[in-house]
């Protein structure tokens, strides 16, 4: 695993759109893993920066996203996927039809995650999947406890992670409890992974994730045994390190 001490989350966004740009030119067909939440918007404005100046396209990606809440649709301002077309797809030009988030209003769940990782495989599998970090070490919607061998499936919620997530939502909306994940598993068939952290409330993690031992209590943990992993944290994030 290697880890980049960036000075904050200006240069930690910088240094994480400078490894997707050369990804998205040295690709015909980019295959990217996104994630939400706020560690990853300054990334996916530097993004929209490079398409707008013409350094790179999105016309021949595919998109994956991480995860979604449960009951949401795609057009609920508070889904992932919403989300996702607000704070990167609109102002790209990935094709429609290329994006992908797990539905939070499927019929039947065990189809539409069965039918998840059919996609993911079909495309030949996520050439490099962003991470953010969860305050307890989760990744996607893995929480602790989620076994490393889990593809993507239906988890409960912690309530640190509804806690955490309550003001993405606009006001009279609860965080759900439930939502769809890719597996821990799933993210490790990536071939290349990186992790973003930012802020003194990820310190702990960081470090937990840097000195700590494997383990399904910390989810993030696994990723000691992927081969290519970085590691982008900016200096409040590292500042529990040794
Ligand atoms: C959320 C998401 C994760 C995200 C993480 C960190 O619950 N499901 O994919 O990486 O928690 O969120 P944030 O970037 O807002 O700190």
């Amino acid at each position: 695993m290697k880890l980049i001490e960036a000075k904050d989350y200006e240069d930690m966004s910088k240094q994480a759109c400078a490894l997707m740009v050369n990804k998205l030119n040295e690709l015909d067909n980019p295959v990217l893993g996104l994630a939400t939440g706020s560690t990853p918007v300054g990334l996916y404005e530097c993004l929209i920066e490079k398409y707008k100046q013409g350094e790179i396209t999105f016309e021949h990606a595919v998109s994956f996203n991480l995860d979604e809440y449960i009951g949401l649709a795609d057009d609920n301002p508070n889904s992932y996927h919403y989300f996702m077309n607000e704070k990167l797809f609109n102002h790209i030009n990935i094709p429609n039809e290329n994006t992908h988030v797990p539905s939070g209003v499927a019929e039947n769940y065990d189809i539409e995650c069965e039918q998840y990782e059919k996609m993911i495989k079909d495309a030949n599998n996520i050439d490099v999947q962003l991470l953010g970090l969860g305050v307890n070490g989760h990744i996607g919607f893995n929480e602790p406890g989620t076994p490393f061998t889990s593809r993507t499936h239906v988890v409960e919620l912690d309530e640190s992670t509804r806690n955490a997530n309550a003001h993405f939502f606009a006001s009279g909306w609860e965080v759900p409890s439930r939502a769809i994940s890719m597996g821990i598993e799933s993210i490790m068939e990536s071939k290349e992974i990186i992790l973003l952290a930012s802020g003194e409330k990820k310190a702990k993690a960081i470090a937990r994730l840097i000195n700590g031992d494997i383990s399904e209590l910390f989810p993030a943990s696994i990723l000691h045994k992927h081969s290519n992993v970085t590691v982008i944290a900016d200096k409040a994030a590292c500042a529990k390190l040794k």
